[in-house]
């Protein structure tokens, strides 16, 4: 009988925001698997690492990180060393920063396994709630429409999509900081925008995006826009 692959997320930072699910699949998977920067360490891997057990096999993905897309062939051969152990009947458990299925890479391994295999997706806190705590502001309230857009679209579209939202949250900062800034003051949202980066983290940092200089931001940060405020 074939593994079952595990989509696990594991939060925005803190291990203590990882499910109890998440802890217990952990806990019993004989392979873990994540995806990491070419050189660096897996964000995903060292939220998880004290709840994986010794001795587990271990499948490190490497994404380079370039705007644009990842070409196809890294997830075909991703996905065909997660068939391996799958197809030998052991089940793996990929790590996903926040949640699985919000903006993250995951979907592209589980659209290529999940035809062949059986999977169990593990929900996470999100970048979006952890952030919104660390700000002290409600992401939405009532009736309002609360936008989640990606930084890396262009200019045009970030603008429509921002002036039609009453909340919106831009993830996905990183270099194009400036670039928002300049935006979001030609749409008169200055005021109504908190930068949160590395959300529940040791070094989680909260600030006004008026107090911010026009550098760039770390990859792990986010503009919350409330209009309401
Ligand atoms: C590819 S998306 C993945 C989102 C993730 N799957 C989730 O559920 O939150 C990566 C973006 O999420 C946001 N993000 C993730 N973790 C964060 C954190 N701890 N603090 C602030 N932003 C974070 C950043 O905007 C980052 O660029």
């Amino acid at each position: 009988m074939s593994g079952r692959l595990y989509g696990i997320g594991v939060g925005p930072g803190d291990p203590e925001l990882m499910t109890l699910k998440a802890v217990r699949i952990l806990s019993e998977v004989p392979v873990v698997a994540c995806l990491a920067p070419e050189d660096g360490e897996s964000t995903a891997r060292a939220i998880a690492a004290q709840f994986i057990p010794a001795g587990c096999a271990e499948i490190v993905i490497r994404v380079p990180m370039r705007p644009g897309p990842e070409p196809a062939s890294l997830y075909d051969d991703a996905a065909e060393k997660i068939a391996a152990y799958l197809s030998d009947g052991r089940d793996v458990a990929v790590l996903c920063g926040g949640d699985p299925f919000l903006y993250g890479s995951f979907a592209y391994l589980h659209d290529r396994l999940a035809p062949r295999f059986s999977c169990t997706i593990v929900p996470g806190v999100t970048s979006l709630t952890a952030c919104a705590a660390a700000s002290g502001g409600a992401l939405a309230r009532r009736d309002a429409a609360l936008a989640v857009v990606p930084a890396t679209l262009p200019d045009a579209e970030l603008k429509r999509r921002l002036a039609d939202a009453d909340s919106a949250a831009i993830l996905k900062v990183g270099r194009h900081l400036p670039r928002l800034k300049a935006l979001l003051a030609e749409l008169g949202l200055t005021e109504a925008s908190t930068y949160v980066a590395h959300a529940t983290r040791a070094d989680e940092h909260v600030a006004a995006l008026a107090d911010l200089g026009d550098t760039a931001a770390p990859y792990f940060s986010m503009i919350l826009v409330s209009k309401a405020r």
